[in-house]
């Protein structure tokens, strides 16, 4: 099993990071889907979990994470959209993610659910939606390893970007510790991810802008390359 330093400093040595967001897979045959990504080199899977309740929608849980599992080494990275996620985690943790982010409206105080998801050799994140100031999350920056910035209300694939979100990213990169892993989700194409590259997110989660191109492999390199080119200017 990896520890927790290994799957950190994994994603943190892969920059930039172009995530797959799954809920925009085609479940009908997620197997299809797997071979697709795992040939089109993701480093990165982002897994949506929803529980109709925290978010107006429903997607899957920790028994289709487990079998997705059984068929794939990459490294997943599980977004819990849910209510209460204390009551849930172990599960999540038992079927194989190695990483967990929890939303900050959900769980108010998260130190010791981060701490948990630590101490389990995971990386630990929380989630903020876009109208959730900056304030509010600025005080637990140190007990976590990942930052996600929701750029749409989370619950649906396909939305437009909320560009009022990225002084958050930068706040977030001139105010957080230092390896701090920075990710943006909802909305990222290649019209938006530059501007949150620049602002110092490292880990791109992308739905619609992989899973409806033609070519997984080549809209994953085409948003890397953009993501890339603000750094080297
Ligand atoms: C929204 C999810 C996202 C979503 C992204 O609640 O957290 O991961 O699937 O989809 P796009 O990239 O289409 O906005
Ligand atoms: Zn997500």
């Amino acid at each position: 099993m990896q520890t927790h330093d290994e799957r950190l400093s994994f994603l943190r040595g892969a920059v930039p990071v172009i995530a797959p967001s799954m809920l925009k897979c085609d479940f009908g045959n997620l197997h299809r889907e797997l071979e697709l990504l795992h040939a089109a080199d993701a480093a990165v899977l982002h897994l949506d979990v929803m529980d109709g309740h925290f978010v107006p929608n429903l997607s899957y849980g920790p028994m289709v994470i487990e079998r997705l599992r059984e068929r794939s080494e990459t490294f997943f990275d599980a977004h819990l959209m849910i209510s209460e996620p204390a009551r849930y985690l172990d599960e999540y943790i038992r079927v194989g993610c190695d990483a967990i982010t929890v939303h900050l409206e959900a769980v108010p105080d998260p130190r010791e659910l981060l701490q948990r998801i630590r101490s389990s050799q995971i990386v630990a994140g929380v989630a903020v939606n876009p109208d959730t100031p900056f304030a509010e999350v600025e005080p637990f920056l140190n007990d976590m390893d990942l930052l996600l910035v929701m750029s749409v209300q989370p619950g649906f694939g396909g939305q437009k970007f909320l560009p009022h979100v990225v002084s958050k990213i930068q706040q977030a990169r001139e105010q957080g510790p230092e390896g701090l892993v920075i990710s943006v989700d909802g909305g990222i194409g290649k019209s938006t991810i530059a501007e949150c590259a620049r602002a110092g997110c490292s880990l791109f989660v992308a739905g619609s802008s992989v899973f409806d191109q033609p070519c997984y492999s080549e809209a994953m390199s085409e948003l890397r390359q953009l993501a890339m080119e603000p750094q080297a200017g």
